[in-house]
């Protein structure tokens, strides 16, 4: 008898697990939502739709499921802030491996290079029990003053798209989850809450979303977030057009929205309009630290709405749902690694990625690589010696370690000496973060130039390394940049320097371009980005030729802050009147405005960047001179490296559509692959057209389409040095 009540308490106990169907981890996703769900009470789905402190959100204890760890992002894993206020919690073990910004992803080129970037960045979000990375984020720069610029990837939509896709896929491929941000048309600072974008459907569709659609459809994005702005006069955070037209609507998003933080406004269109998980109410995302999370629109508020019969029960289970799947993907994915922070994997990784970010811009009298011997070589700038992965805002890190330029040239040339030059003033303290950094200097700024002058004249070669920072408008969250020019007299030091020294090496620290006034008097120029904890290291990698550079721009320099189109409209192109800005650029942002413009000349085209060997460009072939709608053509060239040294170079596809019915841009980019060649070797590139790549957006019919007719398809090193241009028509 006790033996037959045994067996019974086992098979029933057996039945009850099995039947817990969101418990196994074996069963098909959609599955465990659907019981999970028929299992939760009302207060518990409203209680997983918002946030529970400053980065975490609750599951529901009573099941057994799991809640959801946010944390910045994008560049690596943001340190322990307290449950509810921005300021760090002080933890010991929480230091990670910075990453390059963005910016420098992009300048890479290279997906692959992406992916790494993402897997590397999922196993320290993995070690340190973070279910979802705010980042990537892909806002196009459309303004050089942009504060955030640094976290996007450039000016193009299709470098974008590449890039960001493969970030994600090696992300998630560590169970960790993706939140593409700011979605969408966060593309300035000011204001940054309460500005209004009134932009044509052909820019949004060609230029605005493409990135956030292929991080989505072909990067499988688990969430995503929603900006501070509006657009038609709604929050991003619950747009009916953005959110449930558009990414649910044409894109079949199946993950989860996420608020920015401070971004939801209002109940109801956060019910209507697919915002899934709300946090940071009531914080304008750097200050204010609000605890009241049960009033939060999507809380005590929502339930209300409920109880009272203003929502439904299936507007609330379609935002649960979501919140659920991100949940089995992520903190209750079993098949998920237990991850590892500033591995020697990951501190490889963020060498490689650094250095093949670095763009060399100009090298007149192959003045670069310098040589390893015992030449004196001046180190002269604030942003030799600066931290910065310190402030910018959310994205700050606290890194293990951070390699400055100084250090990274000190660890390869003997005779090394430094001159600041100038200073940007006090150091940065962050969310209670005080590194103790010694920025400060006495001396007068005169006096600080007479010194690096002093110094220059008697050294072989000057490295000068300056430019923005992460300061409150330099490249810096909830600010923008206040003029196009560097800070702090660098011009007029630089100047001095290149008088002083012919020998000058200009190296540009920024996420941003930079006027460049004495750009003729300088013989090299290295543009290098935040490039994270191996900063110092990738950059003497480079100058003194360990790594070739490689790196292409993925924004155009243009000469004057007039030369960008967002600028040329007054103010109520940028920043905007009223809280509405114009976008009466439209799809001309960037290299598509410069083209059309034939006397604007960019300091530095989009896609320019140089090596220390040389290639040349032979034998362009396409294999037919017609397609039809479903046919495709092949493009070739053969790319040599004509000089000593192995190199990599990016070989670029732009496409021209000479004659349409709407005005399009000179040449878009459509293609590019990186190659590496030994000296003397030939690498044939092979490109394949098809329709999709000849369309543009008809607004009017609310359409993509190509227009049958001729094309053009170019193969450039860069959007101003095209090597060959290829004629051939779309067939009806
Ligand atoms: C930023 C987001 C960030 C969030 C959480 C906001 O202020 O705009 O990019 O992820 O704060 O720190």
């Amino acid at each position: 008898m006790k033996r037959l009540s045994l067996l019974l308490f086992v098979a029933m106990s057996a039945a009850m697990i099995s039947a817990q169907l969101y418990l196994n981890p074996q069963a098909p996703i959609e599955d465990r939502v659907e019981d999970a769900l028929s299992r939760m009470t009302l207060q518990e789905k409203v209680a997983i739709l918002h946030a529970q402190s400053k980065f975490s959100s609750p599951g529901v204890a009573r099941l057994g499921i799991r809640g959801l760890w946010m944390t910045d992002g994008p560049h690596g894993i943001r340190p322990e802030v307290m449950w509810d206020e921005w300021n760090q919690a002080g933890w010991t073990n929480d230091s990670c491996t910075a990453f390059p910004a963005l910016t420098g992803l992009a300048a890479t080129w290279d997906p692959q290079l992406a992916y790494l970037y993402g897997q590397m960045l999922g196993e320290e979000a993995n070690y340190r029990g973070k279910d979802v990375v705010l980042g990537p984020g892909v806002n196009i720069y459309r303004t050089p003053l942009n504060g955030r610029n640094f976290e996007y990837m450039g000016e193009d939509p299709y470098l974008a798209s590449q890039m960001v896709v493969p970030y994600i896929q090696g992300l998630q491929s560590q169970g960790v989850a993706a939140c593409v941000k700011h979605y969408a048309l966060n593309n300035q600072e000011v204001n940054r809450h309460g500005y209004n974008v009134n932009v044509s459907d052909r820019a949004l569709y060609e230029i605005y979303l493409p990135a956030y659609k292929a991080a989505v459809q072909q990067g499988g994005a688990w969430s995503i977030m929603g900006s501070y702005n509006l657009y038609k006069g709604q929050h991003a955070c619950h747009n009916q057009y953005l959110l449930r037209d558009i990414l649910r609507g044409e894109w079949g998003f199946d993950g989860a929205v996420v608020s920015d933080w401070g971004g939801a406004h209002d109940t109801d269109e956060a019910v209507a309009n697919g915002l899934d998980l709300e946090f940071g109410t009531w914080t304008n995302g750097t200050t204010s630290n609000n605890k009241e999370y049960d009033n939060y629109f999507l809380a005590d508020p929502f339930l209300r709405g409920i109880q009272e019969g203003r929502y439904t029960m299936a507007q609330l289970d379609a935002k649960v749902r979501n919140v659920l799947r991100l949940i089995f993907r992520t903190s209750m994915n079993a098949s998920r690694g237990f991850g590892s922070m500033v591995s020697a994997e990951h501190v490889a990784a963020a060498r490689r990625i650094a250095a093949d970010a670095v763009v060399l811009l100009k090298n007149e009298g192959s003045l670069l690589p310098l040589a390893k011997d015992n030449s004196r070589i001046l180190v002269v700038g604030e942003n030799a010696i600066k931290m910065m992965t310190v402030g910018g805002g959310s994205s700050q890190l606290k890194v293990k370690y951070e390699v400055s330029p100084l250090q990274g040239i000190q660890a390869k040339a003997a005779n090394v000496q430094y001159e600041r030059g100038y200073t940007s003033g006090e150091k940065i303290i962050q969310d209670a973060i005080d590194f103790g950094e010694q920025l400060d200097d006495p001396r007068s700024p005169s006096q600080m130039i007479a010194d690096a002058v002093e110094a220059a004249c008697r050294a072989d070669v000057v490295v000068f390394v300056g430019g923005l920072n992460k300061k409150p408008h330099q490249d810096c969250e909830d600010s923008d940049r206040e003029s196009y020019g560097l800070p702090y007299g660098q011009d007029e030091l630089i100047s001095a320097l290149a008088a002083a020294n012919s020998r000058l090496v200009v190296v540009n620290v920024s996420g941003n371009a930079v006027a460049m006034p004495w750009l003729q008097k300088v013989p090299a120029v290295v543009q290098t980005w935040y490039n994270g904890s191996e900063a110092g290291n990738a950059l003497a990698d480079v100058l003194f030729g360990d790594v070739n550079p490689s790196g292409k721009l993925p924004f155009t320099f243009m000469q004057r802050l007039e030369d960008y189109p967002a600028h040329q409209y007054g103010a109520e192109g940028y920043p905007g009147v009223d809280n509405q800005v114009y976008y009466r650029d439209d799809i001309f942002v960037g290299y598509r405005h410069a083209d059309r413009q034939k006397k604007l000349k960019p300091l530095f085209a989009f896609g320019h960047g140089l090596s220390y060997t040389t290639f040349s460009y032979a034998n362009a072939t396409i294999s037919k001179k017609s397609m039809t709608y479903d046919g495709k053509v092949e493009v070739s060239i053969d790319v040599t490296n004509t000089g000593a040294r192995a190199g990599k170079t990016t070989v670029q596809l732009y496409l021209s559509d000479p004659k349409s019915s709407l005005p399009r841009p000179v040449k878009e980019l459509k293609a590019f692959e990186k190659i590496e060649l030994q000296p003397g070797q030939t690498k044939t590139v092979r490109f394949t057209i098809d329709e999709t790549m000849l369309r543009f957006f008809d607004d009017a019919r609310h359409q993509w389409v190509a227009e049958p007719g001729d094309f053009v398809a170019h193969i450039a090193a860069a959007a101003d040095d095209i090597k060959a241009s290829l004629r051939f028509k779309l067939e009806k």
